[in-house]
């Protein structure tokens, strides 16, 4: 990857793929509001990036290992429905792997892996390009959550199809869920996504909250990362990881909760946290193939096919854009 592309998608010098700017006007909206919040992109500077590759290998946490496991039963029906040749349009790449697992079967003409962790990404793309020589690679450091602005070159390419893995839909609200996809469904190219099912609480808590405390490490980390482009003063140890199944809303939600009091400050702002008061740092929304179906169709798409692993833990659909 070339700074160049790095900058073209309004980067600064930092290993995240948001200006400095924007990141702290956002930040401090944040964790000023009554349910303070952190956005979950914040988890995901090269630190998080690898505690997160980490949280894919634990045994608590089945959806990477059951979408795995889809890829691996279902690889040849998923490649006839979604056809060979498309640029592909890896959207939250990370490390990159998923995607290559599918090389073989999709057999991409160019491989767009898009991530927010520019720096991570550099590193996943250096080694992919040693593995696949022959592959035109065009990496994105961007943020895509609000908008997924691609630059127009990519746009203008005939067959794109988009990989959304990971259940990473399910971090948007049901609104937001609805315009990420209608905003993809727009730029006229078929999709590829993993969205979690409902299923046992208990199963699903402990994905969010490991024996090992990786998941905390991660959660607990988004303040570093805070503390860091912010300039504020967390001290970690004055916060417990908290992850609970929302049955209502169909979501996991993880917060940072305060064990004491304590009070937060970064140049222009502060808040005084009270024990127990938590910010929000993610939900994790679960679906069922009836309701995934349904987004998907309200989103403008057509065609959908979905497969499951045998346990039923995860879904993966493609969807066509006409
Ligand atoms: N997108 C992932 C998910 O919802 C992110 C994730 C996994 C996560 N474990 C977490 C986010 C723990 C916060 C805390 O499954």
């Amino acid at each position: 990857m070339t700074n160049a592309t790095l900058r073209a998608t309004g980067q600064d010098d930092t290993q995240f793929g948001i200006g400095q700017e924007r990141a702290c006007a956002e930040l401090a909206a944040g964790l000023t509001r009554p349910q303070a919040s952190i956005a979950p992109k914040y988890f995901y500077d090269t630190q998080g990036s690898k505690l997160f590759e980490a949280i894919c290998a634990l045994d608590e946490y089945y959806p990477t290992r059951s979408e795995r496991e889809i890829f691996r039963l279902h690889g040849a029906a998923i490649a006839e429905a979604a056809g060979q040749g498309a640029v592909l349009i890896d959207l939250g790449a990370g490390n990159c792997e998923k995607a290559a697992s599918l090389f073989g079967s999709l057999r991409p003409r160019t491989y767009v892996p898009v991530d927010i962790s520019t720096i991570f990404l550099q590193s996943a793309v250096a080694q992919l390009r040693q593995t696949f020589p022959g592959l035109a690679i065009h990496p994105l450091g961007m943020d895509f959550s609000e908008t997924l602005a691609l630059p127009a070159i990519i746009q203008a390419q005939p067959q794109k199809l988009f990989f959304y893995p990971g259940s990473s839909l399910g971090n948007f609200g049901p609104l937001q869920a609805l315009r990420f996809l209608r905003n993809i469904r727009e730029q006229d190219g078929d999709l590829l996504i993993g969205l979690d099912l409902l299923k046992d609480v208990a199963i699903l808590e402990a994905a969010y909250d490991d024996a090992l405390g990786i998941t905390a490490a991660f959660n607990l980390n988004s303040l570093r990362h805070v503390n860091h482009i912010l300039k504020a003063d967390f001290d970690l140890g004055d916060w417990s990881h908290q992850a609970f199944f929302n049955s209502a809303q169909s979501r996991i939600e993880m917060h940072l909760c305060a064990r004491q009091a304590c009070r937060v400050s970064w140049p222009g702002g502060a808040r005084v946290f009270e024990p127990l008061e938590t910010i929000h740092t993610e939900n994790s929304y679960k679906f069922t193939r009836d309701s995934a179906t349904e987004l998907l169709r309200r989103a403008g798409f057509a065609h959908i096919m979905s497969w499951t692993d045998p346990q039923q833990n995860f879904l993966v659909c493609h969807a066509r854009a006409a």
